[in-house]
């Protein structure tokens, strides 16, 4: 689905570039260019951006997390 029609970024290259840079929206920002034309797609994008680095953060521990 595409999340940034002004760059026609899409909700899974946002979260591959989100894994890519440990979840943060600036690298995901500059590497996609989400955000920088009309900016009405930042708020999902980040949202995103949040969704995956919690994912990772919970894939990657150590202790169970209960979701
Ligand atoms: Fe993403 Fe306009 S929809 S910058």
């Amino acid at each position: 689905m595409y999340v940034c029609l002004c760059k026609a970024v899409t909700d899974s290259q946002i979260k591959s570039a989100a894994e890519q840079s440990n979840g943060c929206f600036r690298s995901v920002r500059e590497s996609l260019g989400v955000g920088t034309v009309c900016g009405s797609c930042a708020c999902e994008a980040k949202k995103l951006v949040k969704a995956s680095a919690r994912k990772q953060l919970s894939d990657n521990s150590l202790f169970y997390q209960p979701a």
